[in-house]
């Protein structure tokens, strides 16, 4: 299959970058992670001890930031810091910091040069509706509060985080009551969307109906 972009959106812990790893690998493209973009900056911003209101030291930052995936990795400035943006404190934060018209510029400038290469699954929260608006095929992956919480819990527990799944439920759905409000390109279904909602579906399941709805040429 030559030339393909896919975009998944969705809100937190639904499972999209689970989902789109899977895919990548099987159609052999590379895979975004631009969630993965937004917490890197956010732990850059958050080890500076920098306050969120400080336009002029955040946009600083911006223009002197380097975010690169390599072999799986992501890169803020040249150092590794897979572990480090999944950890609490970039959890709290990260949706205050995409929020910021500015901060999103940037980033969605990077994620377009990025997806213009093709061949790219890119996941986000307005992948669809705004970075890649004239991607070929538009998935939005949902699934209940609960689920998704119990989902992310399972995953956090694995890395040590001393989280209760009621704080991991609260938290995610702070997550997503900021992103579906911002002012700028906000949590939203692109109309022309596939949705698939998860909360009964295993991964393979929403894998499958991916790929066949893929090979079938998005009819
Ligand atoms: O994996 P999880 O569902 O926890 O979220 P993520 O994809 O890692 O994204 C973390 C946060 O980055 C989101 O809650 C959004 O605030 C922000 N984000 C965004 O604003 N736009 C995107 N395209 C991707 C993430």
């Amino acid at each position: 299959m030559n030339n393909i972009t896919i975009a998944v959106d969705g809100p937190a812990g639904a499972g999209k970058s689970t989902i789109a790893k899977i895919i990548a690998k099987k159609l052999k493209i590379n895979y975004i992670d631009t969630g993965a973009m937004y917490r890197a900056f956010t732990y850059l911003i958050v080890s500076k001890n920098i306050d969120f209101n400080n336009k002029i030291e955040i946009q600083r930052e911006l223009k002197n930031v380097k975010i690169e995936f390599l072999n799986n990795h992501i890169y803020l400035n040249d150092k590794i810091v897979d572990s480090e943006i999944r950890t609490d404190i970039v959890n709290k934060n990260v949706s205050n910091i995409a929020k910021l018209d500015y901060v999103r510029e940037h980033l969605v400038n990077l994620q377009k040069i990025i997806a213009q290469k093709g061949n790219t699954i890119m996941d986000g929260r307005d992948i669809g509706t705004n970075v890649i608006p004239d991607a070929k095929y538009k998935f939005f992956i949902t699934a209940s509060l609960a689920e998704r919480g119990k989902r992310r819990h399972k995953q956090l527990i694995k890395t040590a985080n001393d989280i209760s799944l009621s704080q991991t439920i609260k938290s995610i759905e702070k997550r997503d009551i900021i992103d579906a409000t911002r002012q700028v390109s906000p949590l939203i279904k692109a109309h022309d969307a596939i949705e698939i909602d998860t909360t009964n579906k295993t991964i393979d399941d929403t894998v499958e109906i991916i790929l066949n709805y893929i090979r079938e040429g998005g009819n």
